[in-house]
């Protein structure tokens, strides 16, 4: 069904493993597509009530994002490519379904934001993390710096990202990034699907207003999703109210839970419920996505985020990075 997924259904629980182990599970083009794909199964599938992502092999959960995709593309692509991922990682925060990461290995650029964008993280103790993008004269661009700092704090999170070093299990279990370490790699799916068949007998509507409400509290602009303008405010439907797309095809255009005149103008959907483009940073329209009851700053983050990373692609710096990384070779920055 899916060309690089593997997805298994067991006691309710969906098991979604990316399955590009020869290039350490990394998200192209495809893999983000059918993630979009698959969050919309979960969120339709009557019979998943949970979901594990996970990636293929002992050695990488995800180790970023494919910069072999990246050269040649303009700043304006650089800010969609981060809009489709702000977009679809957005679906698998703001799933009213448990989705959580089993980081069996490497979680680095994309892959940490990926496993940050799920609602709790176990890994096994050789996992590793970071947001290793400034090394490529980047930014991490699927909602990195926002989930990143709401994670673990600002400190810590901007050291991280400015050092873009690897943090290992233990200190990522110390400063909260990971719930759980587990001490042999196949103890990782048993342990994650331990936690969710318990979570699995409470009651649905109550987990998904349960996620809701963290998200609000987190203030990271995810509760601006599916509600229809007004912010917070529950409609008491069952939990499922961002519905599925009825195209039948993936859940992109159906991400913008509110904004029906941006899917039909072809724009990425805003997850923040409001009619501006994602990636519009004029102060004027970050107030207008500014709804009582979430923090505006921290909105206005994400969006900044996507601009941000559209820059990078401006730059020769980011071509000078991600040449370096598929030549093999020390990378040779200059600050233009
Ligand atoms: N994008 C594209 N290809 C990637 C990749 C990525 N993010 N990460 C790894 N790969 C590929 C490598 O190019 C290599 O492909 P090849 O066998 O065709 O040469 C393969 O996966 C194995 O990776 P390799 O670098 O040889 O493994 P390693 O054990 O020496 O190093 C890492 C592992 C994770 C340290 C290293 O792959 C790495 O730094 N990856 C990039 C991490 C990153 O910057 N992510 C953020 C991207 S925005």
């Amino acid at each position: 069904m899916y060309k690089t997924l593997l997805t298994d259904l067991a006691d309710n629980i969906l098991t979604v493993t990316i399955n590009r182990p020869d290039k350490l599970n990394a998200i192209n083009k495809d893999v983000m597509s059918e993630l979009g794909e698959v969050v919309e199964e979960i969120y339709s599938n009557k019979d998943i009530r949970s979901a594990i992502i996970t990636g293929a092999g002992q050695k990488a959960f995800v180790a970023g994002a494919d910069i072999s995709e990246f050269l040649g593309l303009d700043q304006e692509q650089g800010r969609e490519l981060s809009a489709k991922g702000h977009n679809i990682f957005f679906r698998i925060a703001s799933s009213p379904k448990p989705i959580a990461a089993a980081v069996n290995g490497f979680a680095l650029g994309g892959g940490c934001e990926l496993a940050m964008a799920c609602h709790f993280r176990l890994c096994v103790k050789t996992a590793k993390f970071g947001q290793p993008e400034v090394n490529l004269g980047l930014i991490p661009g699927y909602g990195g710096t926002q989930r990143l700092v709401q994670l673990v704090g600002r400190g810590r999170a901007i050291e991280i990202m400015l050092t873009g070093r690897m943090v290992e299990a233990t200190e990522a279990h110390t400063m909260g990034l990971v719930n759980y370490i587990v001490e042999e790699p196949d103890e990782l799916l048993t342990r994650t699907r331990e936690l969710l068949s318990i979570i699995n007998e409470k009651a649905p509507i109550a987990i998904a207003r349960v996620i809701e409400c963290a998200n609000i509290a987190a203030g990271d602009g995810i509760a601006y999703g599916g509600l229809n303008g007004s912010s917070g405010s529950s409609s008491g439907s069952d939990g499922m109210r961002h519905g599925h797309s009825t195209t039948g095809g993936h859940g992109r255009k159906d991400a913008a839970p509110k904004s029906d005149a941006g899917a039909d103008a072809g724009w990425e959907a805003d997850p923040f419920g409001g009619d501006a483009r994602p990636g519009d940073n004029s102060s004027a329209q970050a107030a207008h996505h500014t709804h009582a009851g979430a923090q505006p700053g921290a909105a206005n983050g994400f969006l900044r985020e996507q601009a941000a990373f559209g820059e990078c692609f401006a730059t020769l710096d980011m071509q000078e990075g991600a040449n370096a990384f598929l030549n093999k070779r020390k990378p040779h920055f200059t600050g233009h």
